[in-house]
């Protein structure tokens, strides 16, 4: 068969595929009502699915920090490194396949990117919407073809700062925001999580984000999505759970109300405990300190990293999320960013606690910069992870449950 006759009949398969998952989406969207909009936009979006060759693998793309001090030569130089530490990663694990055909390929390659909080610093934003940056952020797995979920991290929505230099000495601060002449939408209060996430999940298919339930809020990025077996017909064969860690316009907790919303889900979803769990947020809870290794200490087994340069910035509270995970067997790991100088993951109760990789060059930190990647296979079961770096390498190879 020439290739243009693959392509056609790729085609038609994708069409097929999309109309029967026109009405196959998450229980949870319907179950706690989420606006109509929110899930118009992701309509189209087939279900994520194990390969053929019964992997899934997954991409941690963590701290990129856009926008940081546009004024200066070195804000866009950084977003500009930025833009290639992801494109090196994402193409050392995936030369060149087009992931829209999943069930055409039996090679592994990238099913997904989790954009792990603090996509940009909006703290120094002197732009009036957010959404430019946190638009270029996820571009480049766009432009692949991946579809990804992204969760806020605390530099998300938080308002404007003035640089102290720019005030002159009468204490009127010169206007520096904006590239016309009128001063005209110049606004520094940053932009909500809410307007953040409405505007990537309209104008995107491949975003599987959400905005989750209502009764959450102010935290915005709580969604569960389902990957869905290769070998037993449409059976969910694992869960993603997204938890926004809040920081920014209010503490960094995660509610009381956020572990009811996950223990109903997983109950729901999940009753008997046979699909394993990950966990996506971006502030470590405080049981990270305690089976952190010391800092600045080498890294020992049982925990497995490269970077151990600063003490774990925890959340400012613990409300019950982590005793809530640590009693299902069926929560293998769970994923934070947000401490740039860690990178390890250490067991604790019966699964484990992992940090991301520095992504982006954005924020503090000069540490080679990279991307944890995790891989599930459906059968015989594993959860693998390692981190890749921007030079190509990879390191830290960490088997998170068998
Ligand atoms: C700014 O955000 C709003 C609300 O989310 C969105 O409708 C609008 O298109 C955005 N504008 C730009 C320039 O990104
Ligand atoms: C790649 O980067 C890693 C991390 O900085 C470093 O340890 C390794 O030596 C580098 N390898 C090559 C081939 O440059």
């Amino acid at each position: 068969m020439r290739w243009w006759h693959s392509l056609a009949a790729a085609g038609t398969l994708l069409a097929v595929l999309v109309l029967s998952a026109a009405g196959l989406r998450s229980p949870t969207e319907h179950h706690h009502g989420q606006t109509s909009s929110a899930e118009d936009g992701r309509r189209a979006a087939p279900p994520l699915r194990f390969a053929s060759g019964g992997s899934f693998k997954v991409a941690i793309l963590a701290d990129l920090h856009y926008g940081e001090d546009a004024w200066t030569e070195w804000g866009p130089a950084q977003d500009a490194a930025s833009d290639r530490v992801m494109a090196a990663v994402l193409d050392a694990e995936k030369p060149g396949r087009l992931l829209l055909f999943p069930s055409l390929s039996n090679s592994p390659f990238f099913h997904f990117v989790v954009y792990l909080g603090d996509l940009v610093t909006a703290n120094n934003l002197p732009i009036p919407n957010a959404s430019l940056y946190w638009d270029r952020a996820i571009s480049p797995t766009r432009s692949r073809g991946i579809p990804w979920a992204t969760v806020f991290g605390n530099h998300d929505d938080m308002p404007f700062e003035w640089p102290l230099e720019w005030f002159s000495p009468a204490g009127v601060p010169p206007v520096r925001c904006t590239s016309g002449e009128d001063q005209v939408g110049c606004s520094f209060r940053g932009t909500p999580r809410i307007d953040l996430m409405t505007t990537e999940i309209g104008k995107n298919r491949l975003s599987y984000s959400s905005t989750g339930p209502k009764d959450l809020r102010p935290g915005v990025s709580n969604y569960v999505l389902q990957v869905l077996s290769r070998t037993t017909h449409d059976d969910p064969a694992l869960l993603m759970y997204f938890l926004d860690s809040g920081g920014g316009s209010y503490p960094e907790v995660i509610s009381s109300a956020q572990v009811n919303w996950f223990q109903s889900q997983s109950h729901f979803l999940n009753p008997n405990g046979r699909i394993p769990e990950l966990i996506f947020w971006h502030i470590p809870s405080t049981e990270y300190v305690k089976v952190a290794p010391k800092a600045k200490s080498q890294i020992r087994k049982p925990c497995v990293g490269s970077i151990n340069k600063e003490d774990v910035a925890p959340q400012e509270a613990e409300w019950g999320m982590m005793n809530a995970l640590a009693k299902r067997p069926s929560v293998k790991a769970i994923f934070v960013g947000h401490n740039h100088g860690l990178d390890w993951c250490c067991p604790y109760e019966k699964l484990w606690l992992c940090f991301a990789r520095h992504t982006g060059y954005g924020g503090y930190g000069s540490w080679a910069k990279g991307a944890r990647v995790i891989e599930i296979t459906e059968k015989p079961f594993s959860i693998v992870s390692w981190i890749r770096v921007e030079n190509g390498t990879t390191h830290s190879d960490v088997t998170l449950s068998s």
